[in-house]
């Protein structure tokens, strides 16, 4: 595949500062020197110093041009190897879950929707009259597939996407973690190698270690997700079974592919014989009126196995999802009856009847607006508090922010007495096999911006000041050094 031209200059400069061309906290030339040098256009440059940054090699700085930060490979040029998940996140996100039900913590470390942004009221009125009029759904299972209802009206919501399913197409599950483990059970073996996105989503991560698999980590960035042309090159060197990608509102980056990248992905997974596991948990969470078509409504092979759930847009507790399974749908139906035999019928005819009676547009556009608003909010507090060097992502949909701290600032340490004062963040350590992301951390901003919680991002951000003054400088260690 063709690297665009940007990726090409990139790669180059990449190349001078890996091997010394450039050194750490040297100036690199100017973006109008650069465009000469290399014969593009400025917004190529621009563009291709933006990748720089967000592979952590360069750093703008006011007023004075682009600096080198840092002179290591990153995962771009590293070797990319297949890699077990040694489960040492399972404590923290643990703490984690427990934490998000204390109503004294500051929520903003789970992913999980204040419950004012959440239809209640009519989910109660939904199933208040369904328990006055049908009592007996309580005495019988909804087998798998599961409510014949629900499934139609996900497949007219699916049309949305470019996709046209029938509902013998779709199987309920418990959730999009279900649906993602049924998803990864039907594609592969104990020991095989997939792909996953860097940072990746920590239920992904946690599914490698229950079914013992090995995971490829295929570095994603803020602006343009998953690069392609790694995945490409990790596809060339193993076999890879499956590879597991969120196109829209990626957790934590919150990246969007775009339509020539959705194209592209699935030429690769058609060419290495892949099977790809599309999670658009986020997908209805868009901030533009109009979403990209899923990689499934252009899946020409039948590989590209679709989940989703309602956790995030309509009630997580319900733990209604639905996998799309294509050529392997008859396994992973067969795998999901197994494993659970049916599904809470109640909550699967209530959001049936949420989505039938039209709420659910209306619900959507609110919460999509209201957090629009609350991300400039949350973006702009963090700029504000947090010390200089600290950068944001910019996600178009979804609730969840990703932080950069500046290098000194440990994300494990400030997680850890974060939580000692009340405030919840997830650190970026819990969304690698390898330790990655150690100054990174996840913010949701789906919560309500009053006083307390307002409070707690600034008291975060007072954190984060003393923890980067906690770091000796070259300067300390003289003047404290005996003589
Ligand atoms: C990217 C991603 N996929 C899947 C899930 C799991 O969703 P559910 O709660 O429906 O199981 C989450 C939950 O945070 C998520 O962020």
């Amino acid at each position: 595949m063709d690297q665009p031209l940007y990726e090409q200059v990139a790669t180059q400069i990449e190349k001078q500062i890996i091997e010394g061309t450039f050194l750490p906290n040297t100036r690199i030339p100017s973006l109008r020197k650069s465009s000469k040098q290399f014969n593009v256009s400025i917004a190529t440059v621009m563009q291709a110093f933006s990748l720089l940054e967000d592979r952590g090699l360069i750093k703008a700085r006011p007023q004075k041009g682009y600096f080198v930060q840092s002179n290591q490979p990153t995962a771009e040029t590293a070797h990319i190897a297949p890699k077990k998940y040694d489960g040492h996140m399972h404590l923290l996100l643990n703490q984690l879950l427990h934490a998000s039900q204390d109503k004294n913590i500051a929520p903003f470390g789970a992913a999980i929707p204040h419950s004012d942004f959440l239809p209640l009221k009519q989910l109660q009125r939904s199933v208040v009259r369904l328990m006055r009029a049908e009592p007996e759904i309580c005495s019988t299972y909804e087998f798998t597939p599961g409510s014949l209802d629900l499934r139609r009206q996900i497949a007219i919501r699916m049309l949305d996407t470019g996709c046209r399913l029938q509902t013998d197409d779709i199987t309920i599950t418990l959730g999009c973690q279900n649906a993602i483990m049924l998803a990864l059970q039907a594609t592969t073996q104990p020991g095989d190698t997939i792909a996953i996105e860097s940072p990746a989503y920590h239920g992904v991560l946690q599914a490698i270690e229950v079914l013992h698999l090995k995971a490829i980590e295929i570095p994603c960035s803020e602006s343009l997700g998953i690069n392609l042309q790694q995945l490409e090159h990790a596809a060339q060197q193993w076999k890879i079974k499956a590879c597991i990608v969120t196109p829209n509102n990626q957790n934590p980056t919150g990246a969007t592919l775009s339509r020539q990248t959705r194209a592209d992905l699935l030429r690769i997974v058609n060419q290495y014989d892949i099977a790809l596991i599309e999670d658009d948990v986020y997908g209805e969470l868009g901030y533009q009126d109009k979403r990209e078509s899923a990689l499934k409504a252009n899946d020409t092979e039948a590989r590209v196995i679709y989940c989703s759930s309602f956790s995030k847009s309509i009630a997580p507790g319900f733990r209604v999802g639905w996998i799309v399974g294509g050529r392997y749908q008859d396994k992973i139906e067969h795998y999901a009856y197994v494993q659970s035999l049916a599904i809470p019928t109640v909550t699967q005819i209530a959001i049936a009847h949420f989505l039938e009676h039209g709420a659910y547009d209306r619900h959507l556009r609110k919460i999509r607006q209201i957090y629009q608003t609350n991300l400039i909010r949350c973006q702009n507090i963090v700029l504000k508090a947090f010390p200089k060097g600290t950068t944001v992502s910019e996600p178009t949909g979804g609730f969840l922010l990703w932080v950069t701290l500046p290098d000194t600032v440990d994300a494990m340490q400030l997680y850890q007495e974060a939580l000692a004062q009340k405030i919840g963040l997830l650190p970026g350590l819990a969304f690698s096999l390898s330790n990655q992301f150690s100054h990174h951390l996840r913010l949701n901003y789906a919560v309500l911006w009053d006083e307390k919680n307002l409070q707690a991002l600034l008291e975060l951000g007072a954190l984060v000041h003393s923890l980067e003054n906690d770091v000796l400088t070259d300067n300390d260690i003289y003047q404290h050094s005996p003589t």
